[in-house]
């Protein structure tokens, strides 16, 4: 039997270099060892205000840009999370089995509500319980994120473990898989912040043009030192070699003899030439795609199909185990 995967992005803006890094581009070397599910965590985007029209339609091209990077829906199952009812259905039972306490500490809650201070909505507090209800549906062995998702995927453990402990060996303790290089990549104009998708002039799109990436890349924000080195504190450099390392495969002792004696500026340019050469292919293959809105539509149907299955059988599993007549 092959151990399951389970991991997903929200479409909540155009996925970025961090996202890719950080996440997509580690899903794809998985593909072969393991069964592979990546959903479009629609739910989880609404506890920030979304236009409709434009959530419906970065769904799909979400789904486009996770085909164009390689996962291929031969090997993958990939659906949207609210064409699955049993996220919201689980995520009500965990919740009643996850402390006020364990979501005060989660630190993207605290973040999230500064910077929307308008609407600290109660979905944004119990985030964290959708995610490990995401999980726990199809028994995920590992879960691949970025480091910023530590967190919430310790949570998730930690409800899968009370539960399991209750009422027998319900779900499988999901591992976190955080690859060693690429997990947190920074913001290009505050490199002491991660890189995301709600702050576009310091993050570079999967879909941005190979001008906007230069220029980007280019005007990044680094320090006076003057010479390409990985050191304590140097955020920007640091930043842009963890980019190169990356998307290179190249160990940063590597990277720091090629730049040895170089300055910012030939050094930015290497940068932005890799990365754009990594990304050429995916928008190609993303162009070709969203113009075919039918077969993305078979993929997610077909997809959903597959996950109900799998978590209604998970879901009636935990009904019975709390004494709910199924
Ligand atoms: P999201 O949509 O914020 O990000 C998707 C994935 O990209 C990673 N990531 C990064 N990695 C490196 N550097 C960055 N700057 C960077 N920014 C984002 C994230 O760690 C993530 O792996 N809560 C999740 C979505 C989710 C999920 C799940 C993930 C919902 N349910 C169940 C796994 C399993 C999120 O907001 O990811």
């Amino acid at each position: 039997m092959r151990k399951t995967i389970f991991s997903g992005v929200q479409p909540s803006g155009q996925i970025t270099l961090g996202n890719y890094l950080g996440a997509l581009k580690n899903w794809t070397k998985l593909l072969d060892e393991y069964n592979c599910i990546f959903a479009v965590m629609d739910l989880h985007s609404i506890t920030v205000r979304q236009d409709p029209k434009e959530l419906r339609e970065r769904s799909l091209k979400l789904l486009a840009q996770y085909i164009a990077c390689g996962l291929d829906p031969e090997k993958c199952t990939h659906f949207i999370q609210s064409h699955v009812p049993a996220h919201a259905q689980l995520s009500w039972v965990l919740g009643c089995y996850t402390y006020m306490g364990e979501l005060n500490r989660m630190t993207q809650f605290k973040e999230k509500s500064q910077r929307h201070a308008d609407n600290i909505n109660a979905g944004l507090y119990t985030y964290p319980v959708l995610m490990a209800a995401d999980i726990l549906l199809y028994n995920a062995d590992l879960v691949p994120v970025g480091h910023d998702q530590k967190q919430h995927l310790e949570i998730a453990r930690d409800i899968a473990e009370r539960f399991n402990s209750l009422y027998g060996d319900t779900f499988t303790v999901p591992d976190p898989f955080i690859g060693k290089v690429g997990a947190r990549i920074m913001d290009l104009q505050d490199p002491t912040k991660k890189m995301s998708k709600s702050e576009p002039a310091g993050s570079i799109s999967l879909l941005e043009d190979e001008n906007t990436i230069l220029k980007k890349i280019k005007k990044a924000v680094t320090d006076s030192l003057g010479y390409v080195k990985y050191e304590e504190g140097r955020h920007g450099i640091n930043n842009l070699l963890s980019i190169y390392c990356s998307v290179t495969g190249k160990s940063v002792d590597m990277a720091e003899k090629e730049f040895e004696g170089k300055g910012y500026g030939d050094f930015k340019k290497a940068v932005a030439e890799v990365v754009i050469d990594e990304l050429r292919p995916v928008q190609q293959k993303y162009n070709q795609l969203i113009e075919n809105q039918d077969y993305l539509m078979k993929i997610i149907e077909d997809g959903a199909f597959k996950a109900n299955e799998i978590a209604q059988k998970t879901l009636k599993d935990v009904y019975e185990k709390v004494g709910f007549i199924v």
